[in-house]
């Protein structure tokens, strides 16, 4: 794939991306928006990456979302974006709308992992080196740290505002009572929380059981879920073709890797379940995909689905949730 990108003039076209705004501020997200933990490292081929990326931006899938260890190797899908924006992407620059984060495990050491203020300044320096970009648009704390102080962090992220590495700052994955926390402190320091990042879709319910949904939608915080797909259990990859089966586990798919989908999660009440909504979604003339997405975009205060796809075709069948 060598020729010059040159990006479709019909990305921003209404039946092609629809935009949403988030919480009280003056960013725009896709509804879909493009997750990089999976398919975008070392171990993936650059040319597919490359693929999706071109599609995503040529359908108006502006808002691409990394941590700095996305891969596997730990680093490396901020190193995938590095090349595509030297290849592709920096002439669009200023169109997409980068985030990556800090708070898991990142290099050896007591510095390299969690909330301190030396490990998410480190952090970000790093990522901005591997991505080619001076700066980002959205930092986010990927996890709520117990044992630091809370202002320890939240000031980092103010301090990494003012320096002018990230435009915008969000949280993930904290409980509500530090969001709370959070969203107080830096609102007093000028810096508005922009986002929450949480794992939201038919499966898991937790953001909004839990009051996160219903307290983004007060304060103003957008609010984007991550997995919205279960990490594809909400597809139809692991349903079977032939009826003399339970279920199937293509060799391709995140299952047969094993690291974060087990096939012993593929229990008798869950392919119940997702059986039941796939004639559901069938009898609406959708894929369960499709219809699992549009689930999550109908919540409140839901601002965008992070999706992940191993291909072309997925984002594509993806897409036709937000028409
Ligand atoms: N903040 C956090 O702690 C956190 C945690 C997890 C994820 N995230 C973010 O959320 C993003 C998305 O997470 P995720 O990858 O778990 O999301 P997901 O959308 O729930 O799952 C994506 C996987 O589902 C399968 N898939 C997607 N579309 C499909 C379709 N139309 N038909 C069949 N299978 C389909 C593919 O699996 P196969 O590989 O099997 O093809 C794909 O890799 C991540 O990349 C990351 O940016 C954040």
């Amino acid at each position: 794939m060598n020729e010059i990108y040159s990006a479709a003039p019909s990305r921003y076209n209404e039946d092609v991306m629809s935009y949403e705004r988030c919480g009280k501020s003056g960013v725009l997200l896709p509804r879909l928006s493009l997750g990089f933990w999976h398919n975008f490292g070392s171990v993936d081929p650059f040319e597919r990456s490359r693929e999706i990326t071109r599609y995503a931006f040529d359908h108006g899938i502006v808002h691409w979302d990394f941590a700095n260890n996305y891969g596997p190797r730990y680093g490396s899908a901020e190193e995938t974006l590095g090349r595509l924006m030297d290849l592709d992407f920096r002439p669009y620059r200023d169109e997409l709308f980068i985030s990556t984060k800090a708070g898991f495990d990142m290099w050896q050491g007591p510095y390299g992992n969690w909330g301190s203020r030396k490990y998410l300044m480190a952090s970000l320096d790093q990522s901005l080196q591997r991505m080619h970009l001076d700066y980002v648009d959205l930092f986010y704390s990927h996890r709520y740290d117990p044992e630091t102080p809370l202002e320890e962090t939240l000031q980092a992220l103010v301090d990494i505002v003012r320096s002018g590495k990230a435009l915008y700052v969000g949280i993930s994955n904290w409980p509500l009572h530090a969001t709370r926390v959070a969203y107080d402190y830096l609102q007093k320091h000028d810096v508005h929380l922009l986002i929450y990042q949480g794992k939201l879709n038919m499966l898991s319910r937790e953001p909004q059981d839990e009051g996160i949904l219903d307290f983004c939608a007060e304060k103003g915080v957008g609010f984007i879920s991550f997995s919205p797909l279960a990490q594809g259990l909400l597809t139809d990859r692991y349903l079977p073709k032939e009826q003399t089966q339970d279920y199937q586990i293509p060799a391709d798919s995140r299952m047969a890797k094993g690291k974060f989908l087990k096939e012993s999660m593929l229990t008798p009440e869950l392919l119940n379940k997702l059986r039941g909504w796939n004639d559901e979604a069938l009898g609406k003339g959708q894929s369960l995909a499709e219809y699992a997405l549009r689930w999550v975009l109908q919540q409140r205060g839901v601002t965008s689905v992070l999706v992940g796809a191993s291909s072309v075709s997925q984002l594509e069948k993806n897409c036709l949730c937000i028409k």
